[in-house]
């Protein structure tokens, strides 16, 4: 697989290499050179392929010979162990549920097989010889993206990650979730804020001392091993729709960094047939202004309610126009935009549950509303919407339980995390502690 970075066609390189870099030397992201066509054959089999029997299928096309087959499928079997299924919620709306991973949320997707992917890298690239020992990814987290990180590196040989998390300042659930791991994960639990975890692990990264003794990486959520199978999700939602909606379908996406939307312009360009890309935005809307007025103005975020969503500069961006050679019509053909009050959101996430008996996150909520008015435009008569629903209602209790005016159960999986007991190293906000504590630890 051949990729360049998005600030410049020259610099170009190699899955594999990419993988291990995240960011290109340029500070551009990696982008696919060439999308392969996907044969119909493909097409015609999807509907009875599982979601292991797709992804080999896909992933295979995107990779080509720079990972041999025989070790290319029992990765991918082993990072796509749970399905996507597509629940009907109305009439001509559906949830593409991609909650069903370990962490209830879609960066499970991307996390498990990255994971995977750079010790698959870390190996063929004979850095087993590497007398630093095992790659040490280490993550500052506010909560959720350090347990997907967590999770997909969990038990995979040579690698062992690191959490650092703000004491206090993450939820219970999540602070379970990132401490009871146990393996190869070490949760750090920092007496600071998100931004002090961020900045330990930013001078970690600059420390060329500690650089000779631990081979660091971060598990960033630009690099392209997180990106290919976001998607993946878009094939399995057309394999599982009736037959008569196949070509009439709008995909919305919940939209921050906007990689949900780029993973479904790879499906499109692979081949799979969509009428069009609704990205819907909460009041960071920086894309939806971008859509409508050809004017990029990155602005700085602003909290609501779904906060995952709460993006003033969308990393991906530079992705999307380049798939499009910075062409805005041609843009505005594929892609459409629409952005979602706070009100509306909670609102939303109420009454469908009251007249659909279906819950949904606030993210969620937001594809859901939108793409409700989108389907009401002329253009649109016949389609049928699939929403992402990119995270499991349980993980925003506190959000959506005062509009739904009662508690929201937690889902048995969650439930385990809760009852276990939490491992983690209390970490004073300071740069030489951390430092001595991946020195000692390292193997
Ligand atoms: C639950 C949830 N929904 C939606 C999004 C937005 O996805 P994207 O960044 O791919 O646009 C995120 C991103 O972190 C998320 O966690």
């Amino acid at each position: 697989m051949h990729l360049y970075s998005t600030h410049s066609h020259t610099l170009t390189t190699t899955f594999l290499h990419a993988v291990m870099q995240g960011l290109a030397d340029d500070g551009g992201l990696w982008m696919p050179a060439a999308l392969p066509r996907l044969l119909p054959s493909f097409f015609e089999e999807l509907p009875r392929m599982s979601m292991a029997d797709m992804a080999v299928q896909v992933m295979q096309a995107y990779i080509g010979d720079e990972i041999p087959t025989k070790d290319l499928e029992p990765l991918v079997r082993a990072a796509f162990n749970f399905d996507a299924p597509l629940v009907r919620v109305s009439d001509n709306i559906y949830s593409l549920e991609l909650f069903h991973g370990p962490t209830l949320a879609f960066k499970d997707f991307g996390a498990r097989f990255m994971a995977r992917a750079m010790s698959y890298a870390r190996n063929v690239q004979g850095v087993q010889a590497d007398s630093r020992g095992d790659l040490c990814v280490l993550v500052a987290t506010s909560g959720d993206t350090g347990s997907a990180v967590a999770h997909g590196f969990w038990n995979v040989p040579g690698i062992r990650v690191v959490i650092l998390y703000p004491q206090g300042k993450v939820s219970d659930v999540q602070e379970k979730q990132l401490t009871t791991m146990g393996g190869n994960i070490t949760a750090l639990e920092v007496q600071g804020t998100f931004d002090d975890c961020q900045a330990l692990v930013k001078t970690a990264f600059q420390d060329a001392s500690l650089a000779e003794k631990v081979a660091l990486t971060s598990a960033n959520s630009i690099n392209i091993a997180r990106l290919l199978p976001q998607s993946l999700y878009y094939f399995r939602a057309v394999a599982q729709l009736p037959a008569e909606a196949c070509q009439n379908v709008v995909f919305c996406t919940p939209s921050g960094n906007f990689g949900n939307l780029t993973g479904g312009l790879f499906a499109q360009r692979l081949g799979l047939s969509v009428k069009k890309f609704l990205a819907a935005t909460n009041r960071n809307d920086t894309f939806v202004q971008y859509l409508a007025s050809g004017t990029y103005n990155a602005k700085p975020s602003v909290e609501t309610p779904s906060n995952a969503m709460d993006v003033g500069n969308p990393s991906n961006f530079a992705r999307i126009e380049a798939l499009y050679g910075g062409s805005l019509e041609a843009m505005r053909k594929d892609i459409a935009a629409t952005k979602i009050s706070d009100e509306e959101t909670l609102a939303t996430v109420a009454r469908v549950e009251k007249e659909h008996g279906y819950l949904m996150c606030p993210h969620t909520a937001v594809g859901y509303l939108a793409t409700e008015r989108f389907l009401q435009t002329p253009e649109m008569a016949g389609a049928t919407g699939v929403v992402l629903a990119t995270a499991h209602p349980a993980k925003f209790g506190t959000v959506i339980e005062p509009a739904l005016g009662k508690p929201v159960s937690l889902p048995e999986r969650l439930q385990d995390y809760v009852r276990k007991e939490k491992h983690a190293t209390l970490l004073p906000n300071n740069y030489e502690l951390l430092k001595a504590f991946l020195l000692k630890t390292q193997s």
